[in-house]
């Protein structure tokens, strides 16, 4: 009786728990296996690396080339601190006066390459961090050195500095009047509005001051309409700075309100389909570029397993699958678009692949040069109150949003947009920047150089096709080439859509001539033996010796 009354109770926990169980396991299988896709164990892992720095001789032979290679990088390494002592000087100096109290020059200023070569590095090749203008596609230096632009100011160059220019010059006049006020709108809202539902092709739209604001924004509104607790992000995916869309590294808090799943795969559907506590998905359209890898950056390349391909179709169809799920379950789809948007095509990511979300976020490009943010959503998605209970808000206000100089140099960017010139530059955008990174490739190849580069349309990022511990090296003879850019290094090239073929040429001779003067200076010899798996085992048990 007794053994029938405990079978009857294991039975029932297993029915109580067993779903419980199952869902558990289910989000497990939908974590990439990466520790990107393991916030919280990312962290544990980050505070366990112990700071270490090579001293000159293994800053040269940390892969133990021979001596004859070694001394070759040494001289070559001598002529590029040279040529930046003469060519920078100034803009170095200013560098070097504002460091120790700018923050954010501090941080950037040590990432730029792994930190075990950092010290020595930073110790004798001083790039500046100061510009004194712009024109075309380049900038210009405190020294007076021109570069090709290949920074994209964080992706808002889109159509070219000068573009940007006549935004804030055009804006200014016609909110000078009005001024600063705010509170009261200036009239430039009312056509922002109007062609923001257009492109869009949403109901309801909200204006604030940054891409990290908008994606925090939007999620907030899902949360309070859905009545839902959780966010799904893709591995890797960049939303802003916000805690919620930042869960691992970087961000001193756990975050338990948003799971983090593999971009591009079925578990994630799966998870997507039973789960009753998400709220709205997040989607960054660039993480086609690299699905489940975050931003690549220089501050990272121990060696060459970087990789990337842009697959337009594949991804389209993740989104249509991502759409009919979100659709099924009530969740609400986001596109994160503050990157992409404008830049892929007039209507953004989703008439570029061809599927609607309930809610997107814009920013960046849109402010015409100035900070901007934007939401855009379905009408029931976007009221932050509720008809029948009006204590129940959900509260987004800010001092600064609808600024009139931002509205109105918005005003002009979409103005601008509709205009022929602009539309022209969209015609055949992806076989352009597709034909120009082939063309590239086709270079480097033809010299036997160890460099790729892959793209999504203007966004390309560079790739390593022999194992490397120094491919990092590359920024600093790119940047003694005239190309600029920025502090994520060769992680990132962001180009505007007013490069024109012999612009293009131009950056292709110098980056052909950079990567042959790294080549000839011995930083991509390689022993055979050497592989990416081997490089990052040589780390660990430098790591690990450093610990013990
Ligand atoms: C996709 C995406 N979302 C949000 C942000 C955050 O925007 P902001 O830097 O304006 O806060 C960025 C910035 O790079 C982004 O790329």
């Amino acid at each position: 009786m007794q053994q029938m009354a405990l079978l009857i109770g294991i039975v029932a926990a297993a029915a109580l728990f067993l779903p419980a169980v199952r869902m558990r396991l289910e989000l497990s299988k939908a974590k990439h296996p990466s520790l990107t896709g393991h916030a919280r164990m990312a962290r544990r892992v980050a505070g366990l690396v112990p700071y270490y720095a090579y001293d000159e001789e293994r800053f040269f032979r940390s892969d133990a080339a021979p001596a004859e290679v070694a001394a070759r990088r040494r001289s070559g390494f001598a002529r590029l601190a040279e040529l930046y002592r003469q060519r920078f000087a100034r803009s170095a100096a200013l560098t070097a006066e504002t460091e120790s109290a700018l923050s954010d020059l501090q941080f950037t200023g040590r990432y730029r390459v792994p930190f075990q070569y950092s010290r020595f590095l930073r110790q004798h090749i001083k790039a500046g961090a100061f510009l004194q203008s712009s024109e075309g596609v380049t900038v210009t230096d405190l020294d007076g050195n021109r570069f090709y632009d290949l920074a994209g100011s964080y992706g808002v160059n889109v159509f070219g500095n000068d573009f940007y220019k006549t935004c804030i010059a055009e804006g200014s006049a016609r909110a000078a009047e009005l001024g600063p006020v705010l509170g009261g709108y200036h009239p430039a809202v009312a056509y922002n509005l109007r062609r923001l539902r257009e492109i869009s092709g949403l109901d309801e739209v909200s204006f604030h001051m940054s891409g990290t604001e908008a994606v925090m924004q939007a999620v907030r509104l899902a949360r309070f309409h859905t009545r839902r607790t959780h966010l799904v992000r893709f591995c890797g995916a960049y939303h802003g700075w916000w805690e919620g869309v930042q869960p691992g590294i970087g961000n001193p808090v756990t975050q338990r309100e948003t799971y983090t799943l593999k971009d591009m795969d079925e578990d994630s559907l799966r998870v997507l389909r039973r789960r009753r506590d998400i709220a709205c998905v997040l989607v960054n359209p660039l993480q086609a570029l690299h699905p489940n890898a975050g931003a690549p950056s220089d501050g990272s390349l121990v060696d060459s397993a970087r990789s990337a391909h842009f697959d337009r179709e594949a991804y389209a169809t993740w989104l249509r699958r991502l759409r009919e799920v979100c659709t099924q379950r009530g969740i609400v789809l986001i596109f994160d678009e503050v990157f992409v948007g404008f830049r892929l095509a007039p209507g953004g990511a989703q008439e570029y692949f061809g599927v609607r979300a309930d809610m997107v976020t814009y920013g960046k490009t849109l402010g015409g040069g100035f900070p901007v943010g934007v939401v855009c959503g379905r009408a029931n998605l976007m009221k932050r109150f509720r008809e029948d209970r009006p204590a129940d808000i959900c509260f987004a206000r800010g001092t600064f949003n609808s600024h009139p100089y931002v509205m109105a140099a918005m005003q002009v960017f979409l103005e601008r947009l509709g205009t022929p010139a602009i539309r022209g530059l969209y015609e055949g955008l992806d076989e352009l920047w597709n034909g120009r990174a082939q063309q590239l490739n086709a270079r480097l190849e033809e010299a036997a150089l160890p460099v790729r580069v892959a793209n999504l349309s203007s966004i390309w990022t560079v790739c390593y096709t022999r194992p490397s511990r120094y491919n990092w090296m590359l920024q600093y003879y790119l940047r003694a080439e005239g190309l600029a850019l920025s502090w994520v290094g060769t992680g990132r090239l962001i180009f505007s859509l007013n490069y024109t073929d012999a612009d293009f040429a131009a950056v292709c001779d110098r980056f052909v001539a950079a990567a042959r003067a790294m080549e000839r200076d011995g930083w991509w010899w390689s022993d055979p033996a050497l592989s990416n798996r081997s490089i990052k085992r040589g780390i660990l048990r430098e790591m690990i010796a450093q610990r013990f």
